[in-house]
């Protein structure tokens, strides 16, 4: 039997600072056990990001790239949508399908690159410039969706951005490293908002060149969010989930990975035969996202016993913000089509 509940597990880091959002190992399988059956009882589905802490992505029904999540949270069938990510993700799972109830274990888990475009900021910018067709990286809140013609993810950026019209000046927000990335891969100008995420700009040249000389044969895969320089070094730039599918396809036997750590155990478990180094940053070897690691598994069993935090959202902004998603899905599955 479970104990009343314990200050979780302490983690000290390399650069001297430390974090507590880890479940301690005895507690996982009781914890995994109580969430699996409130799941039978809830007529819920669990869907987990690829950064998610390795107990949670285990235990949960779908884990992928924000495409992958939110193809998913269209077509969900269960009464609940239980989303372990942050809270754009949660939004869009809820945009996409307003009749369920979706819950997120912590409603603080942000975006750097959300904050970093106010709606209103972004409406001030659109009044002043009516000629933009407003591309949006889905790392955005609900109200700057709905002030945008379409979104993108990480794995799509490169094709939502060639089928954009050629007539109209393009904006990109808020990413402007994914956003630079995908003007270099379709050779169309846009105009670029000055947000960033703040764990992908912490991998620099420097750095990946000194792991690149420690492993030579290792292949490089490195996120868009990265800057340019670090894109520049790596063997593969995609999403999350791209990651996997590279991983998997190519003949190398080893990797270095600039993307958040939580990808690492992911990667283990589809290609248990090839070795996964975590690329370092010149300040701090872990570079944790500290929104994704606000979900544990001990919030994650509180939010489903108590049904919230639950993603609320105005019927009117939903009609709003679904159509430029509607767009993406749709010029993404007629571009699957045709390759299929
Ligand atoms: P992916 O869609 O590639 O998983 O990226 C999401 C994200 O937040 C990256 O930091
Ligand atoms: Fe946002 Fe960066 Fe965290 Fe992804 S890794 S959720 S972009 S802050």
């Amino acid at each position: 039997m479970e104990k009343a509940r314990e200050a979780p597990e302490k983690i000290d880091l390399p650069c001297g600072e430390s974090v507590t959002h880890r479940t301690a190992p005895e507690k996982v399988d009781a914890l995994t056990q109580e969430i699996l059956d409130l799941k039978r009882e809830l007529n819920a589905v669990i869907l987990a990001h690829n950064y998610q802490v390795p107990e949670i992505q285990d235990l949960a029904d779908y884990v992928g790239d924000s495409l992958g999540l939110s193809q998913q949270a269209a077509r969900a069938q269960a009464d609940v949508i239980v989303f372990c990510g942050v809270r754009f993700m949660a939004e869009t799972a809820k945009i996409l399908n307003p009749e369920k109830l979706v819950l997120l274990p912590d409603m603080e888990a942000g975006c750097s690159l959300e904050e970093s475009c106010p709606a209103e900021d972004l409406a001030a910018f659109q009044a002043r410039n009516p000629n933009f067709y407003t591309i949006a990286y889905i790392n955005c809140s609900a109200a700057v969706k709905a002030l945008s013609d379409v979104i993108c993810t990480s794995g799509n950026a490169a094709r939502i951005v060639a089928a954009a019209p050629e007539d109209r000046d393009l904006l990109f927000v808020p990413d402007a490293n994914l956003g630079g990335w995908a003007m270099e891969k379709t050779g169309r100008k846009m105009t670029l908002w000055d947000g960033v995420c703040y764990v992908h700009v912490e991998w620099t040249y420097n750095a990946l060149q000194a792991i690149k000389k420690e492993h030579p044969d290792a292949r490089v895969v490195a996120h868009p969010e990265c800057v340019r320089s670090v894109r520049e070094l790596a063997d593969e730039v995609c999403s999350t989930e791209g990651m996997i599918a590279y991983c998997k396809r190519s003949p190398a036997k080893a990797f270095v990975v600039a993307t958040e750590p939580g990808m690492i155990h992911r990667l283990k478990k589809e290609c248990p035969d090839k070795v996964f180094i975590p690329a370092p940053t010149e300040r701090c070897a872990c570079n944790e996202c500290r929104y994704m690691k606000l979900n544990t598994l001990e919030k994650l069993r509180d939010c489903m016993r108590r049904q919230a935090p639950r993603i609320e959202l105005e019927p009117d902004l939903i009609e709003r913000a679904r159509k430029p998603i509607d767009r993406m899905l749709e010029i993404t599955a007629r571009a699957a089509a045709s390759t299929r």
